[in-house]
């Protein structure tokens, strides 16, 4: 068998005196598409930190692409990883326009016009601003873009670089129906792609999981309390552990739904 993409062992993370992770093992391996759910302050992002390498754990292994925590440059092991996250957008400045956006992946900064950039790389950058269904929108400036909008520019800025993992915290938050919906359409294209990296997203809600998704991971105060084929996981008993409450959770056509149980 191919050697996994990642692989965790035992790895907790602590930070001024607090768990924010605890004796975490995990192994993602080509072609799998994982969701991390869990609640607030579970430790999905402190996770997906771990496993973009921009995060040492305080304890536990970790081998991401072949290369072991502690022996590699964690600086060019993160170049191989596509992140795409909120706090990123942060970062974005709003006059940035979308294509630039994009583009500046490639060179490993945000906010910079300046660069020379390669003619390859704008004609990788604007196909991939057609593949999000933005093809109009290259030249807008990220402040001006909606909510949906900007989810869709930072998926584009992720795959630029042709990343061996991509990591999405939560791609769909703050977005209504028919953008959460139209991203979920592009997510699970990609998930279809057998060219597609594998993919880990981060979510509080089994209704953004896309159709395509192989696995899942609930993690509850800080540990990992089930991980494993998505049927087998993200089912009541499961879930009402990780949320903390009697929930009823229902899969159909590879979606999924969760509501609280009647007391
Ligand atoms: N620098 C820090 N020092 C101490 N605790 C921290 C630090 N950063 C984060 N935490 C705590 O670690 C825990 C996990 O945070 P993390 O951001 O990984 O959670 P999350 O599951 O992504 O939550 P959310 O769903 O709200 O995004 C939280 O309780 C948070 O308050
Ligand atoms: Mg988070």
């Amino acid at each position: 068998m191919l050697e996994p993409v990642l692989q965790m062992s035992g790895v907790a993370v602590v930070r001024d005196g607090s768990t924010m992770l605890a004796d975490v093992d995990w192994t993602i391996r080509d072609g799998e598409r994982w969701v991390v759910l869990g609640p607030n302050g579970a430790g999905k992002s402190t996770l997906l930190h771990v496993a973009g390498a921009s995060l040492f754990p305080s304890r536990g292994t970790v081998e991401l692409l072949g290369e072991r925590f502690g022996a590699a440059d964690l600086g060019e092991l993160r170049t191989r990883v596509g992140l795409s996250s909120s706090s990123l957008g942060d970062r974005i400045p709003p006059h940035e326009k979308a294509l630039d956006v994009i583009v500046t992946a490639a060179y490993g900064v945000v906010g910079r016009w300046s660069e020379r950039y390669d003619p390859a790389d704008v004609a990788r950058a604007q196909d991939l601003l057609g593949r999000m269904g933005l093809r109009a929108f290259a030249d807008r400036r990220f402040g001006t873009l909606s909510e949906g909008e900007r989810k869709r520019v930072l998926l584009a800025r992720a795959l630029m670089t042709d990343p061996e993992l991509l990591l999405l915290d939560e791609p769909a938050a703050g977005l209504d129906l028919g953008a959460r919906e139209a991203l979920l359409r592009l997510l699970t294209r990609l998930a279809q792609d057998d060219d597609a990296p594998p993919t880990v997203l981060v979510t509080h809600h089994v209704e953004e999981v896309p159709v395509g998704t192989t696995h899942a991971l609930l993690l509850s105060r800080g540990r990992s309390i089930a991980s494993g084929p998505v049927t087998e996981v993200l089912t009541g008993p499961l879930l009402s552990r990780a949320f903390g409450l009697p929930l009823v959770v229902e899969g159909r056509e590879g979606r999924y739904t969760a509501r609280a149980a009647a007391l």
